[in-house]
């Protein structure tokens, strides 16, 4: 639902079905709805037949690159004898998104289940949940829900009176963007910095503490127990316009909006009917100028290409930006794109771990050329300079950090070139004091 306003009727609610609903984040008030009935019916199928269900549903990653995840599940190896581990991405610390965060809070025990499937399906005993360190609040009702899933037979050396072990280790974060990176995760998990690693290896080969893993997102593995429990065909069907986005998708949608929040949509649905219909529109007397789609690392969409788009993975990308973790930034036409786009450049330059010099260079003189333009300081040859700038940081480094700060600037300058220049020719007044 459009959490925390009432549901909308053009939402389709399955993961957000119990948001707001105190009742369902207990063990008996889980299984008064239906709960750990897939997990059981799993453990008397075949790893292989579940990875299959998954594949046929065609269920992708939703921490941001869309990955299929039946086809990431069938990548662990088979019989090799070494311990595997599960690896729950609960990090979600990508500006404008706040989808995962509700989803701990409200239904821990449907993460629970989606983990413990996940972990059964590529033979891991253990499976981490990584939550983002500021997270207080959804830490404690995860460690509460883990508490009484082990309490309850769900989890441990016999689960579900299977005779197979499953534990849950949540691990609590110290708050860094870059740690919601795979393989940053996986550093930060073994105690070391939180440094991406070089790939290959993947965390399938080589992953926490150098054995086979797979790493998931929060909202990709909540999904798992719906489809097992209502079918791959079901979910399948779940589909507006492309059959290779199939499911739902929780949009974490704010702000220049009226109804801020969490809205659960098929695959598909129209960009513009989420803005203006369920979200409520722009505030009274003002219009859409932009939106940033999926979370602050994609291109910046202008209000005319929201218009005819389609909320999937390929509908997006058609009109040249990305879903990515589906964080939906709206700004209306009293936003300074320059100003908001110099915003990001600042976060992006103060979380780059530092490793790759294009990152840490690109992103620290992106930020000193921008605080110059916006200072009235600007030079005419700026906007080129930011643009090579931005070509030498994409495609070139360890992690795609760097990619994500280049994103908004060129779409930036390329979108909102005039808003650019009125810095540097004196027309707008300076945003930002001299340095
Ligand atoms: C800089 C950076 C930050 C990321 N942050 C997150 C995050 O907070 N949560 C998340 O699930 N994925 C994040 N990802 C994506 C993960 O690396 C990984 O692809 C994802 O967790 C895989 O899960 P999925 O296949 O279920 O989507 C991030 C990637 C990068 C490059
Ligand atoms: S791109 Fe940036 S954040 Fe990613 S590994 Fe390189 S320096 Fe670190």
């Amino acid at each position: 639902m459009g959490y925390p306003h009432p549901s909308h009727p053009r939402e389709t609610v399955v993961l957000s079905k119990y948001f707001g609903d105190a009742a369902a984040r207990t063990y008996d008030g889980w299984m008064q709805r239906g709960g750990y009935q897939a997990l059981k019916k799993v453990l008397g199928m075949t790893p292989d037949a579940v990875i299959e269900e998954i594949k046929t549903s065609g269920l992708r990653g939703r921490g941001g690159a869309g990955f299929p995840t039946g086809l990431k599940w069938s990548f662990m190896p088979k019989n090799d004898g070494k311990p595997h581990f599960l690896v729950c991405n609960a990090d979600e610390s990508e500006p404008g998104t706040f989808k995962d965060r509700e989803i701990m809070r409200w239904t821990p025990h449907g993460l629970i289940e989606g983990c413990a499937i996940g972990a059964f399906s590529i033979a891991a005993e253990r499976c981490y949940i990584y939550i983002r360190g500021e997270f207080t609040e959804p830490w404690k009702v995860m460690n509460r829900a883990v508490e009484e899933a082990y309490a309850n037979g769900v989890l441990g050396a016999n689960a579900m009176g299977s005779g197979k072990r499953i534990d849950i280790v949540l691990h609590r974060g110290a708050g860094a963007y870059i740690c919601g990176e795979e393989t940053a995760m996986l550093n930060s998990l073994e105690g070391k910095r939180g440094n991406p690693r070089i790939k290959p290896p993947f965390p399938a080969q080589a992953g926490a503490f150098g054995l086979p893993t797979t790493v998931n997102n929060v909202e990709t593995l909540a999904a798992v127990p719906h489809i097992i429990n209502r079918g791959a065909e079901w979910y399948k069907g779940l589909c507006l316009s492309n059959p290779k986005s199939t499911g739902t998708k929780l949009i974490s949608v704010c702000g220049h909006i009226q109804r801020p929040g969490n809205y659960e949509i098929t695959m598909g649905f129209p960009m513009k009917d989420l803005i203006f219909e369920m979200a409520g529109g722009m505030r009274p007397g003002r219009k859409l100028k932009a939106v940033i789609p999926g979370g602050s690392s994609v291109p910046i969409m202008t209000a005319k290409e929201t218009e005819d788009c389609l909320m999937d993975y390929e509908g997006i990308v058609a009109r040249g930006s990305m879903l990515g973790s589906a964080g939906f930034i709206v700004m209306d036409d009293s936003t300074d794109m320059v100003y908001q786009i110099y915003r990001l450049a600042r976060f992006y330059a103060h979380e780059s771990c530092a490793q790759c010099t294009q990152c840490r260079e690109g992103t620290a003189w992106t930020v000193k050329i921008m605080e110059r333009m916006l200072a009235g300081k600007g030079k005419r040859e700026d906007l080129k300079l930011l643009l090579d700038l931005s070509d030498q940081m994409t495609g070139k480094t360890i992690c795609v950090l760097s990619d994500s700060c280049a994103a908004p600037i060129v779409s930036g300058i390329q979108k909102f070139r005039g808003e650019f220049e009125a810095y540097m020719s004196g027309a707008r007044r300076p945003a930002l004091a001299a340095v």
